[in-house]
């Protein structure tokens, strides 16, 4: 990656008396910034950020979020209009390459991802070592990480060509393993993934076919999950993206990289929020419950959370939920789900929270996952499934960013520095002497 960093100022710092000049630099749209590189190595103190709240931690050419216009574009693109004109393969050539494929690249891209999608057939022994009531992710962390023991020849991240054929790869393999995830846990035999279906519509026939008759794809459905996954391919540096980043500053392999951010994105503060959200609904049960449920989310005594609501970097509507809201709604319908009671608490629920001076006042607005996991309910997925879904989604974001990092001429071993609290220097005491 060629640096675009603009140097538009300089900004002085007085630090234990002495002033030191920090380069203050533009991006192409978005807060300027402040390069603190040499702070230490001249002025002799860290600076503290726990939760990265005003630090960037990379430079990047992917995704752009303005979160309090609400604003998501992937390489450029508003992620409304890839929503409604694009699928996900186009997307995930955009997100690895910088631009739209012309037909021809297009055509090449989906061919490598469509004959990448089986497995070694070894490698579906390691499902057998799960417990049948393993919770799908647990399952997805274990086997993605595996793929580094299979596919030898795109460990070397210093070799362009494997680094190209390890993305294809996982983009292409993640369908097949979270399939296998699924069915395993429901006692399903495994579906082996087909050419001539889309990404989409292969991963649905991967997880509902069953070998007693033929499985018919649904293109609403189909096209809805082509959707979800657009929604949810990248989202610049949130906790399971700068995890891979940080695995992979290391040196580690593409896979095991992957692996860590599967295994950040299970928390449900991150990408277990629509499991959350929808064991929410579901919890409030009735319209009637919700006032109860908010004077709860309200009182600073209890720790109760409105899960699809909130947003570290969003302190507006969040531009995909507004595309998610439209999806629920498509995929209800098709179902015939409309009249869903989860639904309609959802949408009692959002309502109110959007008049709330609570809500209103710490600008916390509905989240993708507010309606995501209704839609992914509806469509026929446990919830168990849905942090599956978005792992399956997001990884080609993943991928997209390691490769940056990896081709950064400025990137170093991630080490944060710490501030240090406990106690100082002390000499050792003898059991007896305690
Ligand atoms: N419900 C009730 N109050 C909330 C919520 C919420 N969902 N989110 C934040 N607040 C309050 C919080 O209590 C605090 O209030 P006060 O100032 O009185 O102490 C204030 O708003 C600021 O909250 P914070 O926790 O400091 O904000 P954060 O930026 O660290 O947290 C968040 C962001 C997403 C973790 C949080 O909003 C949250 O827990 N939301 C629910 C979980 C969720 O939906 N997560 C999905 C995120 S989107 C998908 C993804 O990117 O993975």
């Amino acid at each position: 990656m060629q640096t675009k960093l603009r140097t538009k100022a300089s900004a002085t710092l007085t630090v234990n008396n002495k002033q030191i000049e920090l380069p203050v630099y533009e991006g192409a749209v978005g807060p300027d910034v402040l390069d603190i590189r040499k702070l230490y190595g001249e002025g002799g103190v860290f600076t503290y950020d726990p939760g990265y709240q005003s630090t960037a931690s990379a430079e990047s050419q992917i995704t752009y979020i303005d979160g309090d216009e609400g604003v998501l574009l992937y390489r450029g693109y508003p992620i409304d209009q890839l929503a409604e004109q694009s699928n996900f393969i186009e997307v995930c050539y955009l997100l690895l390459h910088g631009e739209l494929p012309d037909a021809e690249q297009y055509k090449t891209f989906e061919k490598a991802i469509t004959h990448h999608t089986m497995l070694h057939a070894q490698f579906d022994r390691f499902f057998e070592g799960f417990r049948r009531d393993a919770h799908p992710m647990a399952v997805m962390v274990g086997t993605v990480g595996a793929l580094a023991a299979f596919y030898h020849d795109s460990t070397d991240i210093d070799d362009s060509y494997q680094r190209m054929v390890a993305s294809h790869r996982m983009i292409a393999k993640m369908p097949t393993i979270a399939g296998r995830a699924f069915k395993y846990t429901i006692g399903q035999p495994f579906v082996s993934p087909r050419n001539e279906l889309d990404y989409a519509s292969n991963f649905l026939r991967m997880c509902f076919a069953v070998p007693a008759e033929d499985y018919v794809v649904n293109p609403v459905l189909a096209r809805a999950l082509d959707v979800f996954m657009i929604l949810h391919a990248d989202h610049e540096q949130n906790a399971s993206t700068s995890t891979v980043r940080l695995a992979g500053s290391s040196g580690a392999n593409p896979f095991a990289c992957i692996a860590s951010g599967i295994a950040c994105l299970w928390g449900p503060a991150h990408g277990g929020a629509n499991e959350a959200a929808l064991k929410m609904l579901d919890d409030i049960g009735d319209v009637k419950n919700i006032p109860d449920f908010i004077k709860r989310v309200k009182d600073p005594g209890d720790d109760v959370r409105l899960m699809g609501f909130g947003h570290r970097v969003y302190k507006n509507y969040d531009p995909r939920a507004k595309v998610m809201q439209k999806l629920c709604h498509a995929v209800l319908k098709e179902v015939g789900a409309e009249n869903d009671p989860m639904l309609k608490v959802a949408m009692e629920l959002e309502k109110i929270a959007l008049n709330d001076e609570y809500f209103v006042n710490r600008k916390l607005y509905p989240n993708i996952d507010f309606y995501s996991g209704i839609t992914l309910k509806a469509m026929g997925f446990p919830t168990s499934m849905f942090t599956v879904l978005f792992a399956v989604a997001r990884t080609v974001g993943w991928i997209a960013q390691w490769a940056e990092m990896i081709e950064d001429p400025s990137q170093k071993i991630g080490r944060p520095r710490q501030i240090y609290t406990g106690a100082p220097r002390r000499d050792f005491v003898a059991m007896d002497k305690r």
